[in-house]
């Protein structure tokens, strides 16, 4: 097997990932969880939707933390829209990409937005064209390009159909989203067997979310078929709410130790990143599923030798300087 010398994750933890959430975090947290993110060497973060907030109550602030949001340069920030209010919001709040959303099989489409294939398709090839019109780029998310939570397998013709009518009204890139997280290895070469034979020339980006596992064979899989670019969640934060029992995307920080290890380039700063896993698993005051960082987590109480040991309190204790840091110019600013 050859593989590839660097692959792009895009971080949607921020948006894949807090859509799920339960719980509330407010939007100086949003922010200064974003902020730290902007600092791993991630080079694209989706940091909000501009969809309905009685659907996504969990980010119903993306307005405010767009508007609030450090940028880095080196970083593309997209957000999620579905229709042309979500992107007027998105233009406003500051998006250098548009995410938009749908999915190849109806009924799970009908559930997520409301609307059948047919009545999706005009709706995207208008907001395409105007996000295309405001000079940003536009990644088309394809869901259930597998399997459908309510319909079973998904014929790949109609993952075609979507994809040809997307390309066509203008999406610089496709992500073929595995929504439940029920594929494995044999699906994900049937289809990108004929993804390849009819967008060879074409940017795809895989979306896999981890239910049982299989996401990081599945990326194995997709770099064997020629795939660079992936979508992935810090610590597997996260699921669809339109997808009943599906958990997070694959944990960057999993990804992250699978290419560290193959020799593959991502340009992210793993010290950075756990940073980031820390400040959001506090927030939410729960662990996240990663077992990296699970892993990462154990080595900090209990050691393999000292030497280990006190550099992992040293690390410890500066991110929690970090962190405390963070906090203190949060509120530094919110009471000026
Ligand atoms: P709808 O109710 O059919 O919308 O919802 P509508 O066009 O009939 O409008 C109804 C009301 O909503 C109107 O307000 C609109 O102005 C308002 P009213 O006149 O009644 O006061 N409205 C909006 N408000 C704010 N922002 C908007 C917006 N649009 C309309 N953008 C809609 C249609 C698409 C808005 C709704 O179904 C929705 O918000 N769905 C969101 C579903 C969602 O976010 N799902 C999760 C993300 S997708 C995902 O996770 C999969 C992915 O990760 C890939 C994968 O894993 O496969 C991407
Ligand atoms: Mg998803």
């Amino acid at each position: 097997m050859r593989w590839p010398k660097e692959v792009e994750l895009k971080e949607v933890g921020p948006r894949d990932g807090l859509q799920n959430e339960p719980g509330w975090v407010n939007t100086p947290e949003k922010v200064a969880w974003i902020n730290m993110l902007s600092n791993t060497g991630i080079k694209e973060i989706e940091y909000s939707s501009f969809v309905h907030p009685k659907w996504i109550p969990a980010l119903k602030d993306a307005r405010e933390v767009g508007r609030q949001i450090n940028r880095n340069p080196d970083v593309t920030y997209s957000a999620l829209v579905p229709n042309q209010k979500g992107l007027e919001h998105a233009l406003e709040a500051g998006i250098d990409r548009a995410s938009v959303f749908m999915s190849a099989s109806e009924t799970h489409n009908l559930k997520n937005i409301n609307k059948s294939i047919d009545e999706t398709l005009p709706i995207m090839k208008q907001v395409i064209q105007d996000a295309k019109a405001a000079d940003k780029k536009v990644t088309a998310y394809v869901s259930t390009v597998f399997d459908c939570p309510f319909e079973g397998k998904t014929d790949v013709n109609q993952v075609l159909r979507v994809a040809e009518a997307l390309f066509e009204y203008g999406a610089d890139d496709i992500s073929l989203g595995d929504t439940i997280g029920s594929a494995v290895p044999n699906q994900i070469e049937e289809v990108l067997d004929v993804v390849n034979q009819y967008y060879a020339n074409k940017d795809i980006i895989m979306h896999f979310h981890d239910t049982r596992g299989m996401a990081i064979a599945n990326i194995v899989t997709s770099m064997n078929y020629g795939m660079t670019r992936f979508d992935t969640s810090i610590g597997g934060l996260g699921g669809c709410p339109y997808a009943p029992g599906a958990a997070g995307n694959v944990a960057t920080n999993d990804v992250l130790y699978l290419m560290d290890n193959l020799g593959i380039e991502t340009g992210i700063d793993e010290d950075e990143l756990l940073k980031a896993a820390f400040y959001i698993q506090n927030k939410l005051g729960k662990s996240l599923p990663s077992r990296s960082l699970t892993y990462e987590l154990s080595q900090m109480s209990e050691g393999i030798d000292a030497d280990v040991l006190a550099q992992k309190h040293r690390r410890k204790r500066d991110m929690m300087y970090d962190f405390l840091k963070y906090q203190y110019d949060i509120f530094k600013k919110m009471a000026q």
